[in-house]
């Protein structure tokens, strides 16, 4: 099944398409990209957000520098595209996807020869692309098998097909397991500040007619006092060596109430937001986005001016407090740093 969501990234003839994620879901509009820096500034915006979406638009943006830089000067393109290459892997800090995808199209820009680099280019990008599809839908096998029928289940943020290269993580899983008829009601977190459980989530669902209950992030816990909630299903940005998951700010607390209820908390992420760099989450850094998020709406504003504010946009969940960490290569049970290790190097 796809959806209007599942095409939220597209390249078309010779640009890309994003599904501008600030107008939804009020309105359905494309910004399109002809040049590396409009991908940067789309990713630095939040015209596409989300780790693996971030990572799959910033291959298409190689494409893009390769491109106008082979145009200016075809015998050191890839000596003049460096500066993009940080700027797109500096757009936002704490994805590591991001990262991984400019890794992978480096790969090819090395591999590449003499001549036009543009289609093989593409053929790269268009194929981490449409890995992470295949990713999603294992993954969302995988997930779905763990839930019961029946099933009560909480997400965060938006980790759907919007926030990746198609079909979704988190609800990649509640696509599944609806399809399977599993799932009895599903709760979306408005997500503060940015609203990507209120705008995104809940239009996704609703695209692929999944019913939606939208709450206030703080009313979390009282759902799962009064409510049999199987299980809280989120997405991560990256997860470290050690099992740590670094997700939209609000992520920690959730795991936190969820041991508390005696409900499952899952983890549903690709192998490539898996960090093996990183010993534990002490080292992932955390992106602080603008004040205005929190004192302005729609530009209006709502705090006194001189009130301090701390917007950290995401936050680190210890291992322990995972129940299950589910990949496209399979399930990992109260992941810990052996764990990992033998998933990834399997
Ligand atoms: O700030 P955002 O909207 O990019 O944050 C997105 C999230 O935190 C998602 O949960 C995460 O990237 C996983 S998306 C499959």
């Amino acid at each position: 099944m796809t959806s209007l969501a599942d095409q939220a990234i597209r390249w078309h003839e010779d640009r890309l398409l994003l599904l501008d994620q600030r107008a939804l879901p009020n309105q359905v509009r494309f910004v399109e990209c002809t040049r590396v820096n409009e991908v940067v500034a789309a990713i630095r915006e939040m015209v596409v957000r989300g780790a693996p979406a971030i990572g799959v638009s910033a291959a298409y943006g190689v494409v893009l520098g390769a491109r106008e830089h082979f145009a200016a000067c075809p015998d050191d393109w890839v000596e003049r595209m460096e500066a993009d290459l940080q700027a797109l892997a500096q757009a936002r800090p704490t994805a590591v996807n991001l990262k991984w995808a400019i890794a992978r199209m480096r790969e090819v820009m090395a591999r590449t020869g003499p001549g036009d680099p543009e289609p093989g280019l593409l053929q790269a990008a268009r194929r981490l692309h449409e890995e992470d599809v295949q990713a999603n839908r294992a993954l969302g096998g995988y997930g779905a098998s763990l839930l019961e029928d029946e099933a009560i289940v909480l997400t965060h943020c938006n980790a759907g097909a919007l926030a990746t290269g198609g079909y979704g993580t988190a609800l990649g899983v509640i696509r599944s397991a609806h399809a399977q008829d599993k799932i009895k009601a599903v709760y979306a977190d408005e997500t503060r500040p940015w609203f990507q459980g209120t705008r995104l989530t809940a239009w996704e669902l609703l695209q692929d007619d999944i019913p939606v209950t939208v709450i206030c992030d703080s009313a979390a816990a009282s759902l799962m006092r009064q409510q049999q909630l199987a299980w809280v299903i989120v997405g991560a940005d990256r997860v470290a060596r050690n099992g740590d998951v670094a997700n939209k700010i609000g992520t920690y607390a959730l795991a936190v109430m969820a041991r508390q209820h005696g409900v499952g908390f899952m983890v549903a992420a690709p192998t490539s937001s898996i960090d093996l760099q990183v010993g534990s989450g002490a080292g992932i850094e955390i992106e602080e986005r603008s004040q205005q998020e929190l004192t302005q709406f729609h530009e209006v504003a709502f705090a006194p001016a001189d009130a301090g504010v701390w917007n950290p946009v995401f936050d680190i969940t210890p291992a322990g407090l995972v129940t299950a960490l589910v990949t496209e290569k399979g399930v990992v049970h109260a992941p810990d740093e052996e764990k990992i290790l033998a998933l990834v190097q399997d």
